[in-house]
């Protein structure tokens, strides 16, 4: 996945540029770089493997500028990060250059065409092929506009692409599948693959569709389909600060983002339950589920255990529901009848594999639905409806709050869901209402309380760790591992607690932690795991809730979280693991925001 932002104004556009550049590193970061016009008909591109601050160093010694440019972080999918393969790519003229994002699946059959028609090639990248496409458009005398559409009608597969032409007062923009958003400020335009790349400038957007042609001037700018017939776009306002987007005073926006959990979590709960413990989401009333027989959840990484925390209430309360992993979903999919509902759980709402997995659902006649972070994301529109779980903009490559808030907007789903599939509520409805209305409060004394850092410093150099958990602990032992292996780099598994002895127990010394999850339910039983890893010599970090006698007198290292309804106990536990990871890596110096060979959002499948 890649980051494109773009810009035109009345005056320079540099400084815009980087700022861009900087607010989407978390889209990938292995180079980047600007393009803007040079004399009358050319275009001077700057370009640079590593991060961000290579670049600024060669613009700090070359000073481009220019009132239109277009600019890109890049996270390699064709070629190695290197200067060559870094955005903009260029035609042979060096007059037309461009940014993209996503994957150009024939770009071998076009590129072999192109070379035989003398075209030259200076980088490994899928993207080159479409400068010089659009090269040969003006060559035969088309207008900017109509080469840029000739040129995108060849390409097959998933983009977003910008271009900027020298001599030109205009960007050419377009998407199929991969995001771009255009930014609208009175006397400059942005385009974008996100919000957060230009919103210290303006919060109105228009979120473009698959298919559509943007051009982009200081003025404004004009939507049209592919044969150019006139399009309405209309602006709307994103509610996110600049300073949600900003670090805050915190060494790393994990850390913020884990310590804003708690008004996080106050949004996504905020009008949505009612004084009996009944849900009121507005574009859900009761009855809003009638016919559905069955629920499959597909979604990745973090989501995937979100959706999997998801299950165990619908399947407690007696509805028929599964979790896949979006990938796997998307390569082998479940049947699925007219009366199935597909929820894909996705943060960007832009996960290729989740995209993937809801069109073919959709396709087959599946009722979709989006859990997502993002209004206006790819998911959203694609899925017949959405519930937006308000988490805010998220930055920090590991996903922390948006895991949280997740597992409560799908907590308040499922209680419709099991409404009106049994046709009754949850046993301990009220309960579990009150214990996710209490979580702000509760989350904010784990973080006020929490004694993690020092624990992170004994245990910071071991050969393996291991999390393991039942319940909702199960869904938490994954993610917590998934967290501690992305940031600390250190091998670290999670297994439901009873899996351990088909196998991973093996694996257990001394040597290797054994971080055990308590949901407050199975409590016998999954004390008797521990007890199995303890007889190995391993020691035990136990998370669970503060009354647990048993576990405090078992546990070698012991985290509480305060009492609640064990759905909500998960949340709290996790963020104790949230904790955890974060801690060992910083202790390990690792790159904590931006860990290596990894985006936030995987928009290639
Ligand atoms: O945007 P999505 O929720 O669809 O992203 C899915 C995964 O790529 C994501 O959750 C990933 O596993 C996290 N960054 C891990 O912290």
């Amino acid at each position: 996945m890649c980051g494109i932002t773009a810009c035109v104004a009345e005056g320079d556009v540099v400084d815009e540029l980087l700022t861009g550049l900087a607010n989407l590193e978390y889209r990938g970061y292995d180079s980047s770089g600007i393009a803007v016009p040079r004399g009358e008909a050319d275009v001077s591109v700057l370009k640079r493997s590593g991060e961000i601050d290579a670049l600024r160093e060669a613009v700090a010694e070359t000073v481009p500028a220019g009132s239109i440019g277009i600019g890109h972080t890049r996270w390699s999918t064709h070629g190695p990060p290197t200067d060559e393969n870094a955005h903009p790519h260029t035609d042979c003229t060096g007059t037309v250059s461009v940014v993209h994002n996503g994957i150009i699946e024939n770009h071998e059959t076009l590129r072999e065409e192109l070379r035989q028609r003398g075209h030259e090639f200076t980088s490994d990248t899928d993207t080159e092929v479409i400068p010089h496409l659009i090269e040969e458009g003006l060559d035969d005398g088309r207008s900017t506009d109509e080469a840029f559409r000739r040129a995108v009608d060849r390409l097959e597969g998933s983009f977003a692409v910008v271009t900027l032409c020298g001599g030109e007062g205009s960007l050419y923009a377009t998407r199929r599948g991969s995001p771009l958003v255009l930014g609208l400020d009175d006397d400059r335009q942005f385009l974008a693959s996100d919000v957060p790349s230009f919103l210290e400038y303006t919060d109105r957007v228009v979120h473009l569709e698959d298919g559509d042609v943007v051009e982009v001037g200081p003025a404004g700018y004009r939507v049209t389909d592919t044969d150019g017939d006139r399009l309405p776009r209309e602006p709307t306002s994103v509610d996110w600060q600049p300073e949600d987007a900003e670090r805050d005073g915190y060494e790393h926006y994990m850390l913020k983002e884990i310590n804003e959990q708690p008004q996080a979590l106050d949004r996504t709960v905020r009008g949505r339950i009612e004084d009996d413990g009944g849900v009121s989401l507005s574009s859900f009333p009761p009855g809003s589920f009638d016919g559905v027989s069955d629920v499959q959840f597909v979604a990745c990484g973090t989501s995937y255990h979100a959706a999997l925390y998801a299950r165990e209430h619908l399947v407690e309360s007696g509805v028929r529901a599964h979790a896949f992993r979006a990938g796997e979903y998307a390569t082998t999919p479940t049947p699925v009848t007219e009366d199935t509902l597909v929820v894909a759980v996705t943060q960007s709402g832009e996960t290729a594999d989740t995209l993937q997995s809801i069109r073919h659902a959709r396709d087959e006649g599946a009722r979709t639905l989006a859990v997502t972070n993002v209004v206006g994301s790819t998911a959203a529109r694609t899925c017949d409806d959405a519930l937006f779980i308000r988490a805010g903009p998220e930055i920090g490559v590991a996903a922390t709050k948006t895991f949280s808030s997740q597992v409560t907007a799908l907590s308040l789903l499922g209680e419709r869901l099991v409404e009106d599939l049994t046709g009754s509520p949850s046993e301990d409805r009220a309960e579990r209402a009150a214990a996710f209305r209490r979580l702000p409060s509760d989350l904010t004394r784990v973080l006020e309380d929490s004694t993690v850092a020092d624990l992170a410093d004994r245990y910071r150099d071991r050969d393996a760790y291991f999390f393991i958990g039942r319940g909702v602990g199960h869904p938490v032992a994954l993610e917590g591992a998934l967290k501690f292996k992305e940031i600390t780099y250190e091998h670290a598994e999670g297994f439901g607690s009873a899996e351990l002895k088909h196998g991973p127990l093996a694996l257990v010394t001394e040597e290797t932690p054994v971080v055990a999850v308590f949901d407050g339910r199975h409590e016998e039983k999954a004390l008797a795991n521990v007890e199995e890893v303890r007889a190995r010599g391993a020691p035990v970090i136990a998370i669970a809730g503060e009354g647990s006698r048993k576990v405090r007198e078992l546990a070698d290292e012991f985290l509480p979280v305060p009492d609640t309804h064990p759905d909500a106990l998960g949340v709290l536990a996790n963020v104790q693991l949230q904790l955890v990871s974060y801690h060992v890596a910083d202790l390990l110096g690792r790159s904590i925001d931006k860990p290596r060979n990894l985006a936030k959002s995987v928009t290639v499948e």
